[in-house]
């Protein structure tokens, strides 16, 4: 494989798009092996368009399945929903099911998303990730002692308030693109997990409100945001978190 590789990479800048009837991409991809003892190391397979589904994904299952199956990513739905196969591609946190195969580049380099542990090739360790979120406690928090068995009813202007954040499906691209929690995702929460925090403090039903805000009443898990919006712009679902922290952040003088 690393004799093929280092040959196909000599090759590739006379490569033509075409080769025959075949339109050809080239994946660049990542590859580390924590039981393997040797530095992280690039494999690049080729694919051919035509014979391929139209996505990214689609071009890795392919590889896998028919050329390397020692190459590890995760994906489950298939369709932008569960946030499985976030990777960069050609320099943006994506999803692997959003990108479409055919783009400009001929050869296309693929990462795991940025500063993050890497498991194995295209998997991130998203550990610190779930602690943070499962720390802002992501669910509705009715009044203590109420009834948990009746309907929490809400207005359909208050229910509009949760547009533009319930969509979050927690792919993590957003923060593996933002330089703060780069440097600070130990104690900075970083884009994706505020939104889900300002996502519950927006939400009409919940009682916990002034909780949550004093929760976040720290200069590092939510001030390390300095809006430099890296996060609204690679977000897959169009999504903007920076306008989310910025109104946690007007919410923080309502805080009794
Ligand atoms: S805000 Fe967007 S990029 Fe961030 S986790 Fe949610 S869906 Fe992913
Ligand atoms: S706006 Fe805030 S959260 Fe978004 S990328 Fe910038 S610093 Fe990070
Ligand atoms: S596989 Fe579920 S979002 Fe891509």
């Amino acid at each position: 494989m690393a004799f093929f590789n280092s040959l196909l990479n000599l090759k590739l800048s006379n490569h033509s798009f075409s080769k025959g009837n075949h339109r050809i991409k080239y994946l660049r991809i990542y590859r580390w092996d924590p039981i393997i003892n040797k530095s992280p190391w690039f494999n690049t397979y080729p694919v051919y368009v035509d014979s391929c589904g139209p996505i990214v994904l689609d071009a890795l299952i392919k590889i896998k399945n028919e050329q390397d199956s020692t190459l590890a990513f995760r994906r489950s739905c298939r369709e932008g929903i569960c946030g499985s196969c976030s990777i960069n591609i050609n320099g943006k946190n994506t999803l692997a099911c959003l990108q479409k195969l055919n783009i400009p580049s001929q050869v296309i380099t693929i990462y795991p998303l940025p500063h993050m542990y890497v498991v194995k090739d295209l998997i991130p360790d998203l550990t610190n990730f779930y602690i943070q979120l499962r720390s802002i406690q992501p669910w509705l928090r009715g009044p203590s002692g109420g009834n948990s068995n009746v309907e929490h009813l809400q207005s359909k202007a208050d229910r509009a308030k949760l547009d533009g954040l319930y969509e979050c499906i927690l792919c993590a691209c957003c923060s593996a693109a933002c330089p703060s929690y780069w440097w600070n995702h130990d104690k900075y929460l970083g884009p994706a997990v505020l939104l889900q925090a300002y996502r519950w403090i927006a939400d009409s039903r919940d009682s916990s409100t002034n909780e949550r805000l004093q929760q976040l009443q720290d200069s590092h898990k939510l001030y390390r945001c300095h809006t430099i919006i890296n996060c609204a712009k690679t977000c897959p679902k169009n999504l903007n978190p920076g306008k989310a922290i910025a109104n946690i952040k007007k919410a923080m003088a309502s805080v009794e």
